[in-house]
């Protein structure tokens, strides 16, 4: 690279500043892919013969199963993925590998790899996305009945089905996978072929490059193809968004595996001790999970701020998007199998999350749409019950419980039975409304989603 135009050599330290094979070497099976589609395209145009493409072709594949094999040298003097396996090509193969640099930059090269790579990420990132779904739909299917109190400012609310909890994340993550497939729709263009910024006097097949590398599109400004990085952010931001859920269901793990909910148990196998306190089980797994998800998005803001004063076109600042990259993508992968193992083997305490959704305080507001069946209007009906629940909560007297003469003095409307109104199950089945959480639709709910995942 530097032969023609240096006569001194690089400072070591600019070396080991400038380097990235130490971790773009994971491009490399998308480099070689890319640099196999690139060279058919210059036989085509008559830049290379069909015996030197062979020997291109073999020449890659075989450096491609050495790193694979973890045979490979990478040469940090080499500074990235892209010299390393030019310059062992040409080593092996002589001169014919020089020219399979023929119009092309590492530019549009990098993010042609960038591309090729996120798309088989994006497609795992996927599968881990559904494989949590299916843990969150087996571990509902498996606690269908169970209840346990739904909550507002964490404070106990109205009762609902753990399931309709539980699917709450399933829709969340389905957010998810419509985020991970828009990104892979936009991002499915091939740059290839917009040299270092102004593409090449040098002729080639564009959209046969796009077909051969499984492209729908090739880009349509050089510029723009060479330092485009919103398809990187958008990844970044919908893992950012993915960890945020994730995070959420796991501060539900450790709410409910306290001792004071004690909604649900670890299993061991998820769970850790402490060095210095025997009776301990710790939920460290869903705190993982939890303060991972600040480097997602401590990723997302570091490679916004590296994009945003970047002059047109390609600056060197873009080496910088790999690290933030590769990072979201192995902490999110990791995280969405953590988390589906864990939802898999956790154990529901039913006993507690019974007791804890029949309390009756839940059923207040059913108390009050009583009232307002009866022609009382809601802002009052929420008045009358509101003053019978300061007294249970004074007396201690649960709220189906209190003396008649004192609920006939607040509320004459009460007078006969409504002592009934104070069954979950009933209040549950009236909540039918679409997203409510009957037990009819979160069983209908739970049937769409098998379906979907099988
Ligand atoms: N390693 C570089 C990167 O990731 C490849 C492109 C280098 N291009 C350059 N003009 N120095 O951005």
């Amino acid at each position: 690279m530097r032969h023609g135009r240096f006569e001194e050599s690089m400072s070591n330290l600019l070396r080991n500043y400038g380097e990235s094979v130490s971790f773009d070497w994971r491009l490399y099976a998308h480099d070689i892919l890319g640099s196999i589609a690139h060279a058919r395209a210059l036989v085509k145009a008559g830049y290379l013969t069909g015996d030197e493409f062979a020997s291109i072709e073999t020449g890659l594949k075989a450096i491609g199963e050495e790193i694979f094999a973890g045979k490979f040298n990478f040469s940090v003097g080499l500074e990235d993925i892209h010299m390393n396996i030019e310059k062992e090509l040409t080593s092996r193969i002589g001169d014919v590998g020089a020219k399979l640099h023929t119009a092309r930059s590492r530019n549009d090269q990098v993010a042609t790899d960038l591309r090729l790579y996120l798309r088989d990420e994006i497609a795992a990132l996927q599968k881990g996305v559904r494989r949590l779904q299916g843990a969150l739909i087996g571990l509902a299917s498996a606690n269908e009945t169970v209840l346990i109190p739904g909550y507002t400012h964490l404070q106990r609310a109205q009762p609902i089905p753990l399931a309709h909890h539980l699917l709450a994340y399933v829709e969340m993550l389905d957010r998810d996978l419509g985020r991970l497939s828009d990104t892979a729709i936009r991002m499915d263009e091939l740059p290839l072929g917009s040299g270092a910024l102004a593409a090449s006097t040098l002729l080639l097949d564009r959209k046969a490059i796009a077909k051969e590398l499984g492209f729908s599109r090739v880009t349509q400004n050089s510029l723009d193809g060479v330092s485009d990085r919103d398809f990187a952010l958008e990844l970044l931001s919908a893992l950012a968004i993915l960890g945020m859920h994730l995070s959420r269901l796991s501060e539900d793990v450790v709410l409910w595996t306290t001792t004071e909910f004690g909604f649900a148990n670890l299993s061991d196998r998820h769970s850790t001790g402490s060095s210095l306190m025997p009776q301990k089980k710790n939920p460290d797994i869903a705190e993982l999970t939890r303060g991972k998800t600040g480097r997602l998005y401590g990723n997302l803001f570091s490679l916004l701020t590296v994009l945003k004063g970047l002059p047109m076109a390609y600056n060197r600042d873009l080496q910088e998007d790999k690290e933030a990259v590769f990072d979201s993508v192995d902490t999110a992968k990791m995280a969405l199998a953590v988390t589906a193992e864990m939802m898999t083997a956790l154990v529901i305490n039913t006993e507690a999350t019974t007791k804890a959704a029949n309390d009756p305080a839940l059923l207040a507001t059913d108390l009050a749409d009583e009232l307002v069946r009866k022609n009382i209007p809601f802002r009052k009906a929420h008045d009358l019950v509101g003053k019978l629940a300061a007294e249970s909560a004074k007396t201690g007297i649960p709220l189906d419980k209190l003396p008649k003469d004192f609920i006939l003095e607040i509320c004459p409307e009460l007078i006969g039975e409504w002592e009934w109104l104070f069954d979950p199950i009933r209040s549950l089945k009236a909540r039918s409304a679409t997203g409510g959480p009957s037990p009819e639709n979160v069983s209908r709910r739970l049937a769409h989603w098998k379906t979907i995942l099988t």
